[in-house]
């Protein structure tokens, strides 16, 4: 029989441990459709958090919680085992084995190549449409594919549909992305017919993933959101996009060839991104942004303005620049569209308020945040991305400074806006699903700074290789690969460390505290009684904030080292927590 406690609900209460102590209060999660996350017992995850994430108000929802209580289940309840939901898990695992491997390992390589060689045509082009089709399918495709199974029927607030198909998909999408990746730069032409097969084996993989998604979101009895038109339009281009890289792809089959023409696969290149990875990110970051930051929610007219801007402006600029080397009238209209697109991001970052100042809402709720900085950088890549754009069409169409700073777009967007907020939503979202912290936030931070120094010296040296040519900025530039690595390398241990531990359950409680002294150890009184969490605050131990610091340091410190280290007088505390102790009784 485990122990449970009266619990006084306040805005820092966690949600597993609330479970935890009152079973009965699940039901009213489950209406609020809050609980089917977050591992067996539940999302570590403050109540006021969770009521703004997810659009409750605070005070009906502790009111009802309060009314279940009261109701009771009765001591004897047994605490139900949640189902926890993975469907994310193995997409993930095989974008960062992918991206480690085949994506930015490759990409580090062909980089200080070319720097040794102070010459961008000096790698074969089949080499770098590999890693490039390595990183768009195989890096952001798979991540969103994760992420997207496991959030939209949370923010649709119903069930995934067909989640037996979701296997079938994840095996068909592997094994295209790697066929494609390893046979397209080989020279065996007895292999090449694996290519369009490839293609195949993409494209019934994403239909499945379309009909999952679209299936999950019709099948939602939630009001329309702003967010949704995001994902519909998103799952559109990843369809176009796909059947044209089964176009592609029979071309290099039939003519035998070894390079898609970079007039079609460079534009291509940013309909996949601006068309479905923009779409799908935007989606998420309106749906999500406004509780992971506290800020307002966002200016529905400048994202709706975004949208339409962006979905009319992609065909238009892929159908140009596609053309652009053949006729004068599409090259300009190529240059011209670098303008909509570039007014419709800044629009996009001015609706979604990123870098507003915080509502100050969730100011006294305590938890790790780690990951905002993160987002926000990812938003000042974006920014950078569009002033590139804007620059470009002012370069001579063809010349090598204009397709350095072509090479430089395509970087900020893809490792400084996309991998960038794939790795702060991750560091946020996957401790949600799972219920338990990110293994390690130092690791975090770690690689934060790692990937924004191998980002800026990517964006910024190969820019003034474009403008000056000068050596030392090929040098710069060479070795910007081995920091992006570096950073994805920790970042991928770090997440992976975290997808698999295991959410410890309570151990029962053997003896019941009734009385705190100087002995007695930290952990044991927040873990008996939660709402003594406050008072640690209010006397200083502001690390007891970090569930980590309380699970490891708070198993071995006792009130008296505790007091000791921090000079607290021992006394008026053990006073004041065995007043809150002696509440409860
Ligand atoms: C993080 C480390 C990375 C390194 C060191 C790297 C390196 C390179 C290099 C050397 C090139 C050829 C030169 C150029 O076109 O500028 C290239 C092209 C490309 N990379 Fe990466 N890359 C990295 C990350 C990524 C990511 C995260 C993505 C996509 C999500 C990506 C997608 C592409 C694409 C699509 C191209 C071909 C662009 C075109 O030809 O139009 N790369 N990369």
């Amino acid at each position: 029989m485990i122990y449970s406690i009266l619990m006084e609900i306040n805005r820092n209460t966690i949600i597993k441990d609330l479970i935890e102590s009152h079973p009965e209060t699940l039901a009213v999660f489950r209406k609020y459709n809050l609980v089917i996350a977050g591992g067996v017992r539940g999302p570590n995850e403050p109540i006021a958090f969770f009521a703004k994430a997810h659009e409750v108000d605070y005070d009906t929802l502790v009111k009802e919680l309060n009314e279940a209580i009261e109701k009771g289940g009765g001591e004897d309840i047994e605490i139900p085992m949640l189902e926890e939901d993975k469907s994310y898990e193995k997409f993930v695992k095989t974008a960062i084995i992918l991206t480690l491997t085949v994506g930015v390992t490759f990409g580090a390589i062909m980089l200080s190549y070319i720097a040794i060689k102070l010459n961008f045509n000096s790698i074969y082009y089949a080499l770098i449409q590999a890693h490039g089709h390595a990183q768009i399918y195989g890096w952001v495709g798979l991540c969103i594919m994760g992420f997207a199974l496991y959030i939209v029927p949370r923010v649709k607030n119903t069930e995934l549909k067909h989640r037996d198909l979701t296997n079938i998909c994840y095996g068909f999408a592997v094994i295209g992305i790697s066929v494609r990746t390893v046979v397209q730069p080989l020279p065996y032409s007895t292999l090449r017919f694996l290519l369009p097969i490839s293609a195949i084996c993409e494209i019934i993989a994403i239909f499945l993933f379309a009909f999952i998604i679209l299936r999950t979101i019709l099948a939602s009895k939630e009001k329309v959101g702003i967010f949704d038109k995001f994902f519909k339009a998103g799952i559109s281009w990843f369809l176009i996009a796909t059947c044209m890289n089964l176009g592609m792809n029979f071309y290099l089959y039939k003519h035998a060839l070894y390079e898609i023409p970079k007039s079609f696969f460079s534009p291509y290149v940013h309909l996949y991104l601006f068309g479905f990875v923009f779409m799908f990110v935007f989606a998420i970051n309106i749906r999500t942004v406004y509780a992971f930051l506290d800020i307002k929610p966002v200016r529905e007219k400048a994202v709706n303005l975004t949208f339409w801007i962006m979905n009319i402006s992609i065909p238009i600029y892929f159908i140009t620049h596609m053309l652009a080397d053949k006729n004068i009238v599409a090259l300009r209209l190529s240059q011209a569209m670098a303008f909509p697109i570039g007014f419709a991001l800044f629009t996009f970052v001015y609706g979604l308020r990123i870098f507003e100042r915080s509502t100050k809402e969730l100011d006294d709720v305590v938890m790790d945040r780690s990951y905002a900085k993160t987002i926000r950088t990812a938003y000042i890549w974006l920014i950078v991305s569009a002033i590139i754009l804007l620059v470009m069409p002012f370069l001579g169409h063809g010349t090598e400074t204009q397709k350095r700073f072509h090479g430089s777009l395509n970087h900020a967007v893809t490792v400084g806006f996309i991998t960038m907020m794939i790795i702060g939503y991750a560091s946020k979202m996957i401790p949600t699903f799972k219920g338990i912290n990110m293994h390690s936030i130092r690791l975090s931070n770690i690689t934060f700074i790692l990937l924004n120094t191998g980002c800026f010296l990517r964006v910024f040296s190969q820019i003034l290789v474009g403008t000056s040519g000068k050596t030392i900025f090929y040098g710069t530039m060479g070795t910007s690969g081995w920091f992006e690595l570096a950073a994805l390398g920790i970042f991928g241990y770090n997440l992976w460390k975290t997808m698999n531990a295991v959410q410890e359950s309570k151990p029962p409680v053997t003896k019941k505290l009734t009385e705190v002294t100087k002995d007695t150890k930290v952990f044991g009184v927040v873990d008996q009684y939660p709402d003594t969490l406050q008072i640690f605050l209010d006397f200083g131990f502001s690390q007891m904030a970090d569930p980590v610091m309380r699970n490891t340091m708070g198993r071995v410190a006792t009130i008296d080292m505790a007091t000791k280290m921090h000079n607290v007088d021992i006394d008026k505390f053990l006073k004041a927590l065995n007043e809150k102790i002696a509440a409860k009784k």
